[in-house]
C-alpha cells in the first residue's frame, strides 16, 4: 500500500466484552479486553497499520460509532450478543467502505440455537470464530489482505 498516513483499523466491541477476564473462561478464556486489544494493535501495527479501540454496552453508541468510523479501511467487530438479533447494528455495519470482519472468541456455531444465528453475516467479509485471540490476529492478517488488494496476508 502506498500511502502518507497508515491504514486505519477501527476495533469495535460490543455487549459484556467490557467483562472478559470475568466471563466465563470455557467460553472467553482469560484474556482481558485490554489484552485482547494489545494483540490486535501488535497485528494491525506488524501490517503497518494504525488501531482504534472501542468498546460500549449501548447498542446505539456501537451504532454511532459504525457510522462514524464507516470510512475506515476496516472494521473488526465483535458486538457481544446484538450479534444475534441488531439489525439496526447489521444496517449501520452495511455502510462501511472498507471490509468488515465479524469476530467471536468462542465457537458461538457450536453453542445454543440462537447463538448460532448471526444478522451481520452478509455484511461481514470475514468471519472467525472459537478462536479466541487468535481469530483475531487471523481476521486483522485478512481484513489487510482485502483491504490492501494483496494475498500478501492471507
Ligand atoms: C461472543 C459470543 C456471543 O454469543 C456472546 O453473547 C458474547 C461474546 C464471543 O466473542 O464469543 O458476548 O461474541
Amino acid at each position: 500500500m502506498n500511502r502518507e498516513t497508515p491504514a486505519l483499523l477501527v476495533v469495535l466491541h460490543g455487549v459484556n466484552l467490557n467483562m472478559l477476564g470475568v466471563r466465563p473462561a470455557a467460553h472467553y478464556g482469560t484474556i482481558t479486553l485490554l489484552e485482547l486489544e494489545d494483540v490486535v494493535r501488535q497485528e494491525a501495527g506488524a501490517w503497518g497499520w494504525s488501531t482504534l479501540c472501542f468498546q460500549t454496552n449501548h447498542e446505539g453508541e456501537f451504532v454511532e460509532l459504525a457510522q462514524r468510523f464507516r470510512t475506515a479501511d476496516a472494521l473488526l467487530v465483535n458486538p457481544g450478543a446484538w450479534t444475534h438479533y441488531s439489525y439496526a447494528i447489521r444496517d449501520a455495519l452495511e455502510m462501511a467502505q472498507g471490509p468488515v470482519a465479524e469476530v467471536h472468541l468462542s465457537a458461538v456455531e457450536q453453542r445454543e440455537p440462537w447463538r448460532q444465528v448471526s444478522v451481520l453475516a452478509d455484511v461481514a467479509s470475514v468471519r472467525v470464530s472459537g478462536k479466541g485471540a487468535d481469530g483475531y490476529r487471523e481476521a486483522v492478517r485478512r481484513l489487510v489482505g482485502l483491504a490492501g488488494g494483496k494475498d500478501e496476508a492471507l
